[in-house]
């Protein structure tokens, strides 16, 4: 079975965080199945972000990006993060290659706006390389940082990992996604909903119940699964962990 596994950013620096993904990973390969991991980078990017004395803010939850910042951006993510993640995985035995949307073109992306604003050299994917992937899949456990190529190849664009990871698992046609994240699913009144539609998020959009990273994690899951990918799910690493033992886990999305 084809698995994306998206992976968050918040816990990206936390030691357990990476031995339980690559501990994840290490039982999923284990098993036959072949395993892409597309990273964000969150907590990281401000943290280097800040340390450089660049000002950045959100735009309905997507950061605004500069030529400035997406070259921390891409420092960060193709670099720090992704390395870290190969290394974590290769601790497990897992064989593990990284690489960001711009090696080999896997992702193509366009320049976009956020819900009619512009959010600075932010793209969505147009077009995935999907031989290529499915050619390293065979062999590695491919790490992927989200940054993308343009079409002419004159820049980088920074994209949604969420999004990214959703454009990958639907043109891999995986059978699976799982978006990790630092919550065990989608919360409502403290409680994790087991399943949510795009209905029912609309609604908890407009309630303020959802806000932040949280919409286009949800977002990217819907077109995933509208997309042809079988099964979507919103969950931590213990909820991944239970999710590929077969135990219910996290939230699905449905549409
Ligand atoms: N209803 C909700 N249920 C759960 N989390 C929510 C909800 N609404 C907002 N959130 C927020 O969404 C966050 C997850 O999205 P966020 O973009 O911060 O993380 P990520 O996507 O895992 O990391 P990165 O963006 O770095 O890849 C949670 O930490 C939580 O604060
Ligand atoms: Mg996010």
């Amino acid at each position: 079975m084809r698995i994306v596994l998206k992976i968050g950013g918040n816990e990206i620096d936390d030691h357990s965080f990476l031995d339980k993904i690559s501990s994840i990973v290490a039982t999923l390969q284990g098993e036959n199945h072949q395993v892409v991991l597309v990273h964000g980078g969150g907590k990281e990017i401000t943290r280097l972000l800040t340390k450089l004395g660049v000002e950045t803010n959100f735009v309905k939850g997507m950061r605004y990006t500069n030529a400035e910042t997406l070259d921390i951006v891409e420092m960060s993510l193709s670099g720090l993060i992704n390395k870290r993640l190969v290394r974590s995985l290769q601790q497990k035995k897992v064989n593990a290659i990284g690489l960001s949307g711009v090696d080999g073109r896997i992702l193509v992306a366009e320049k976009m706006l956020r819900e009619g604003e512009d959010v600075g050299l932010v793209g969505e994917v147009a077009s995935v390389n999907a031989n290529m992937l499915e050619e390293l899949m065979g062999r590695f456990a491919v790490v992927l940082s989200p940054i993308s190529t343009n079409a002419d190849s004159t820049s980088s664009l920074n994209v949604n990992a969420d999004f990214a990871a959703a454009s990958v698992a639907s043109s891999l046609r995986s059978e699976l996604a799982i978006f990790l994240s630092n919550v065990s699913g989608v919360i409502e009144n403290g409680a994790v909903l087991a399943k949510l539609n795009e209905k029912d998020f609309m609604g908890l959009k407009r309630s303020g119940v959802v806000t932040g990273g949280m919409v286009p994690k949800i977002e990217a899951a819907i077109r995933a699964v509208r997309n042809g990918v079988r099964m979507a799910f919103v969950t931590d690493a213990d909820g991944a962990m239970q999710i590929i033992s077969g135990q219910d886990a996290g939230t699905q999305v449905v549409v």
